[in-house]
């Protein structure tokens, strides 16, 4: 590959953000503009692979699934504890003699699912999810998240200070989409349990005993859920859980193994973002009291203000790919098999295509965000987190007069993750009139 692709030595901000140095991640802005800089496609090499993080660049890897694939780790040692925990979780069921049903005719159990699954299998897979996405559900569960993040914040009493996320942003999406995965909030720990041991095998490679652990905690996961998949066969059910095991077009339905991935993917990926962009958006405006103002005399304004946190403090920085085959990207040559990191945070900020790229302007429309991704992959819960994280911003605004953050900025501190950016607390003082 050398030669092939960028590879100058790296800018110091870069360098600081690469090795996930903590001063650096609670504001990585500066090195996503450096990366940018040295050009739209660039080598990581210390991660081995191509980061692009050039608006036009990311839409083109985004939108064009047969050159880049979805179906690949975020690195070599999240493959190695995915391969592992899935053999080890299919003995353990066989031996309990419970779901053995999950293995297909090729012997395969837990096959991949959106957003990991390509074309054609990842056609006919959101071909069967859409209809439970449709927008007018979504725009429905408006005050349903409405009553929750009040009985949230109800039960806060008199507190003047909370942590946003434990206290108000994770039970509101993590309750909201139990209720929808025919499931309690009551259970939540359990089930955050299972997805926090999910979560740890995207990381560095586990030992045997954490490879057992996660193991059985996959195979509960999947006997919970497989209980509520039953229980909507026998009685069917209008949460989104029952739409997929309703969902049928052409004779064609998910398979169970299907519908237990996407219950795990919606638990994590429709919890963890909605909850972190809340966050995010409220550490702004505790910097920006005067927008806060602004948006509570006018929350019309709040849609917009949501996609430009999207834009400038969306939860994900980085996607993967993989080249299936050599590849112009950018003028640069990608041969077949390089991963491919895309970077969302710094696309979103990329000046070639966004004017005055820092700045907050509720009222710009063009271009659109891209933390949702784009193309065939488009997030299939786009219009529900908007709602989810716009309600959570309106029902705070609407109980307190003023968002403070009690400890300094700096002193803010960020999980050191490459491909999600999120505050592992964030302090916030609630003031009332
Ligand atoms: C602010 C919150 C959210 C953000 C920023 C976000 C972001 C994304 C992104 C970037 C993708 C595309 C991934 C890729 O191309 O590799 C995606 C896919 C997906 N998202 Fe979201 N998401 C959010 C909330 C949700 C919610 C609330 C749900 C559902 C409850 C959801 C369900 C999905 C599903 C099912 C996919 C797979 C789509 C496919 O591959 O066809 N997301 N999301």
């Amino acid at each position: 590959m050398t030669g092939s692709v960028a590879d100058r030595a790296l800018p110091e901000e870069v360098g600081r953000f690469l090795s996930l140095d903590p001063g650096v991640m609670s504001c990585p802005v500066d090195a996503f503009d450096e990366l940018r800089d040295i050009a739209p496609v660039v080598e990581y090499p210390s991660h081995r692979m191509v980061v692009v993080t050039g608006r036009a660049e990311v839409s083109q890897v985004l939108r064009d699934t047969a050159t880049f694939s979805s179906n690949q780790h975020a690195n070599e040692e999240s493959s190695h504890n995915m391969t592992e925990v899935l053999r080890r979780a299919s003995a353990i069921a066989r031996q309990r003699g419970g779901h053995t049903d999950l293995l297909d005719a090729s012997g395969q159990t837990y096959p991949p699912v959106p957003p990991h699954s390509d074309p054609p299998l990842h056609t006919r897979q959101r071909r069967l999810i859409q209809p439970a996405f449709a927008p007018r559900r979504a725009r429905a569960a408006e005050d349903m998240i409405v009553e929750m993040a009040d009985r949230i914040l109800d039960g806060l009493g008199d507190r003047d200070q909370i942590e946003i996320r434990s206290e108000y942003s994770d039970p509101l999406m993590v309750g909201y989409i139990l209720t929808e995965l025919h499931s309690v909030p009551e259970h939540a720990e359990m089930l955050l349990g299972w997805v926090g041991a999910f979560i740890r095998m995207q990381g560095s490679k586990l030992t045997d005993d954490e490879l057992d652990e996660i193991a059985q905690a996959r195979v509960d996961f999947d006997e919970y859920f497989l209980e509520r998949i039953a229980d909507i066969q026998a009685n069917g059910s209008d949460d989104l859980l029952g739409k997929l095991v309703a969902a049928e077009i052409e004779g064609e339905r998910l398979t169970v193994a299907e519908l237990l991935m996407v219950a795990q993917t919606l638990l994590v990926g429709g919890t963890e973002t909605s909850s972190t962009t809340t966050s995010k958006a409220v550490l702004h405006l505790t910097q920006h009291p005067e927008l806060a103002d602004e948006l509570r005399a006018e929350p019309s304004k709040l849609a917009g203000f949501v996609e430009e946190t999207l834009r400038l403090n969306g939860p994900i920085h980085l996607l993967f790919r993989r080249a299936t085959r050599d590849v112009d990207l950018g003028g640069v040559m990608i041969p077949a098999g390089t991963r491919v990191g895309v970077h969302l945070g710094a696309a979103g900020r990329d000046a070639e295509s966004c004017p005055v790229p820092h700045e907050v302007d509720v009222n710009r429309t063009q271009p659109p965000q891209l933390m949702f991704g784009s193309g065939a992959h488009y997030c299939a819960g786009a219009e529900l987190a908007r709602v989810q994280v716009r309600v959570a911003l309106d029902r705070l605004l609407r109980r307190y007069r003023l968002l403070e953050l009690p400890v300094p900025f700096e002193d803010i501190r960020f999980h050191p993750q490459i491909n999600l950016h999120r505050p592992v607390e964030l302090p916030i003082r609630l003031v009332r009139d």
